[in-house]
């Protein structure tokens, strides 16, 4: 997407210097544009786990290059499939909800281990991670094609007055490779001159949707209010929310959704209100060997501090400020679970499906299960 006149995607590989991979520092924004060179499975990690990095699709594509950088650490003493299994455990480690990570991982292992496969491994640890950018790219550019008809059609229905779309976290292309999933078709209809206005939940703790999802549709001209995490269920009470639409860290092959903490009482809102709830997701966002996601899908805990303290800019400097007593005990879930009862249905790659195991099946009855 574009910054100014110039394009961006949230990570990229520049030929001229192999031993690094790049990418915006989304840690630093709204406040700075930054860019971090990462240089090893230690950086990649790191990157991840602290939020350098973060989104579904681009946690999984960032990991495929932290494959590609163990590939170059192999030396003549190295036993080389020791040293690639630990840092595949190593690097699924990192963050336990976004199937993404681990399906990505274990994506570039099974092309390493392809005895036949032509190329050095680390030759086919990059051909593999640059096929999953570029995949994930053009999933959301599909997502987009696919999401585009649900607003168009609200569209219609209101007479070409703005259709208001409610989003949480940020689903957009810093948490992809580009387009996004949730915004995808929001920056599709409004390329298209399709009047769109977007409530931005906040998000709490990080605020990914104040930091990153505001920035996002500013720098593309797309009109947005920024709310706080609890006034979604208000605005749809007064008829003041067409139809919401989500990311997702990972949908079972029932159609459960987990996304960032929050999302649940938004779809329990939307339901309660008639109103649509739609979940944008590539298919690496699916695992189909789980079905239950309350039971099966690992909700990550993070930091409490998160929590106690917020951040912001201030004196030109990003500062973190605690927001209660000292001493106080926080929880910090980062994710949710939203039963596929009350997802109205997914937007993927392939079309729009409902959120149904008999749908999904047949949507994707080629993905290993
Ligand atoms: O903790 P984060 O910022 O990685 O959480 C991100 C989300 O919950 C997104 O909605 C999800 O990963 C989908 S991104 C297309």
């Amino acid at each position: 997407m574009k910054i100014g006149s110039q394009n961006y995607q949230s990570i990229w590989f520049d030929e001229s210097d192999p031993a690094i991979v790049k990418v915006i520092d989304q840690q630093r924004l709204p406040f700075f544009f930054e860019t971090k060179e990462l240089r090893s499975v230690d950086e990649v990690f790191t990157a991840i786990e602290d939020m350098t990095v973060r989104g579904a699709p681009l946690i999984g594509a960032t990991a495929a290059f932290g494959i590609y950088f163990a590939t170059l650490e192999i030396t003549t003493q190295t036993n080389i499939r020791e040293h690639l299994s630990n840092a595949a455990r190593y690097l699924i480690s990192c963050r336990p909800t976004a199937v993404n990570l681990s399906w990505a991982v274990n994506h570039v292992m099974k092309k390493l281990n392809i005895d036949n496969e032509e190329g050095s491994l680390s030759e086919r640890a990059l051909k593999a991670a640059l096929e999953i950018c570029d995949k994930e790219k053009e999933n959301c550019r599909q997502i987009g094609n696919h999401g585009l008809k649900l607003i168009e059609e609200i569209s219609n229905r209101k007479d070409r007055a703005p259709v208001n779309i409610l989003t949480h976290c940020n689903a957009g292309w810093l948490a992809c490779i580009d387009y996004g999933t949730a915004t995808a078709p929001v920056y599709f209809a409004h390329d298209r001159g399709i009047p769109v206005h977007v409530w931005v939940d906040e998000t709490r703790p990080r605020n990914q949707g104040a930091k990153l999802t505001a920035w996002e549709l500013k720098q593309h001209g797309v009109p947005y209010t920024l709310i706080t995490d609890n006034s979604g269920g208000h605005l749809m009470q007064q008829k003041m929310v067409d139809i919401v639409i989500t990311g997702s860290d990972c949908t079972t092959r029932t159609g459960d959704v987990a996304n960032k903490i929050g999302t649940y009482l938004k779809a329990l809102a939307a339901f309660d209100n008639g109103i649509p709830f739609y979940a944008a997701l590539p298919s690496s966002s699916i695992d189909l060997t789980i079905s239950d996601g309350l039971k099966e899908i690992k909700i990550e805990e993070r930091n409490p501090e998160e929590v106690t303290h917020i951040e912001g800019i201030t004196d030109g400097k990003i500062q973190s400020v605690r927001i209660c007593p000292e001493g106080t005990s926080a929880a910090n879930y980062g994710f949710d679970i939203t039963p596929a009862r009350l997802v109205t249905g997914l937007i993927t790659e392939r079309g729009i499906c409902r959120a149904t195991e008999k749908d999904i099946m047949e949507m994707f009855s080629d993905k290993p299960k």
